[in-house]
């Protein structure tokens, strides 16, 4: 245990929530926050969650850990597995752009580039992982239980940074899972007295490629698959999206529990606004994180409302 607690890794969260003044000033607005988690070790929100599950692959002695990943999960993983010695296989879909391979070769990780669709890798390492004994990361496995967990305490440092109830937290989406965690943590501080109403929870995808988008749209109640053909994915919106949301179901129950919205916007707006929120703000963001900026343009919110969007990975 002492072993496995001193690990030299840069530990997930206590990420940054600043106050966006210039940025806030562009847009019309006196309370506009950003959470950067870019400022993560991997550059991504998914580091909260990957320790959990090495440490815990570990407390169960699994001979390895695998995740079926767009590339920043796997980088998170990988990053973690070599860190506390864990054998880490990542599979990645052999048509996506491959940008964190070199990261993750270098973390000391088998890369497995599947020959299928993102959702299709995920489900190939479900059955890869209890053939071969080895613990599944992947959204939507028996060990997805913790994510929800983990992802919670964005909401509990969001809390503690600017100590008022937001009106709306955005959230970019792919699965859904970091937007249900967060909204996880909310629901838990309303119901301990810190904060007096929930937030909007603003859910925020790649136009027409994301299944709790969709759904919120034509006012489903589950987040049901899309048809795989009509995706057209881009290096742009490669993190978010998808036919299948593992955490659909969740994320869309958080968004209308919190009486939020869930908004498209185009890979052009991505790369706009995370051009802006680095000349006002100076953070480096990915384009499809800038996606919770940039879906303030769509939404009808006045001057002084108390919004924070969740900024989910930096640039490399
Ligand atoms: C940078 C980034 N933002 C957002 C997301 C979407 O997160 P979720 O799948 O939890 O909805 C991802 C997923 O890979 C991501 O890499």
């Amino acid at each position: 245990m002492e072993e496995i607690l001193s690990s030299e890794a840069k530990p997930p969260g206590r990420t940054p929530t600043i106050k966006a003044y210039a940025l806030g000033k562009a847009l019309h607005l006196d309370n506009l926050f950003l959470k950067f988690e870019g400022a993560n070790a991997t550059g991504t929100q998914k580091d909260r969650i990957s320790e959990a599950h090495v440490v815990n692959a570990i407390h169960n002695g699994y001979n390895g850990i695998t995740v079926g990943t767009c590339g920043n999960y796997g980088a998170s993983i990988a990053y973690f597995a070599n860190t506390y010695g864990v054998r880490s296989i990542i599979g990645i879909p052999k048509d996506y752009s491959h940008e964190r391979s070199g990261f993750i070769q270098s973390q000391n990780a088998e890369i497995l580039y599947y020959d299928g669709k993102y959702e299709e890798t995920v489900e190939y390492l479900h059955d890869f992982s209890d053939a071969n004994g080895y613990y599944d990361a992947s959204p939507g496995s028996r060990n997805s239980y913790i994510d929800k967990m983990m992802y919670s305490t964005i909401a509990t440092e969001i809390y503690e940074a600017i100590m008022k109830d937001p009106d709306y937290v955005i959230v970019p989406v792919g699965n859904g899972t970091t937007l249900a965690g967060i909204f996880a943590g909310f629901d838990h501080l309303f119901s301990e007295g810190y904060i007096s109403k929930l937030p909007k929870m603003i859910g925020v995808s790649t136009k027409d490629g994301n299944p709790i988008v969709n759904a919120f749209k034509h006012g489903y109640s589950r987040a049901v698959d899309i048809n795989p053909e009509s995706l057209k994915e881009t290096d742009i919106n490669e993190p978010l999206i998808s036919y299948r949301s593992f955490d659909g179901d969740d994320a869309l129950r958080s968004i209308y529990e919190s009486k939020g919205s869930a908004i498209y916007v185009s890979d052009e707006e991505m790369i706009r606004y995370s051009n802006l929120i680095y000349y006002k703000e100076g953070l480096n963001s990915l384009p499809a994180s800038a996606s919770a900026v940039a879906a303030i343009n769509h939404m009808r919110v006045k001057r002084d409302d108390v919004i924070v969007s969740v900024i989910t990975g930096r640039r490399s």
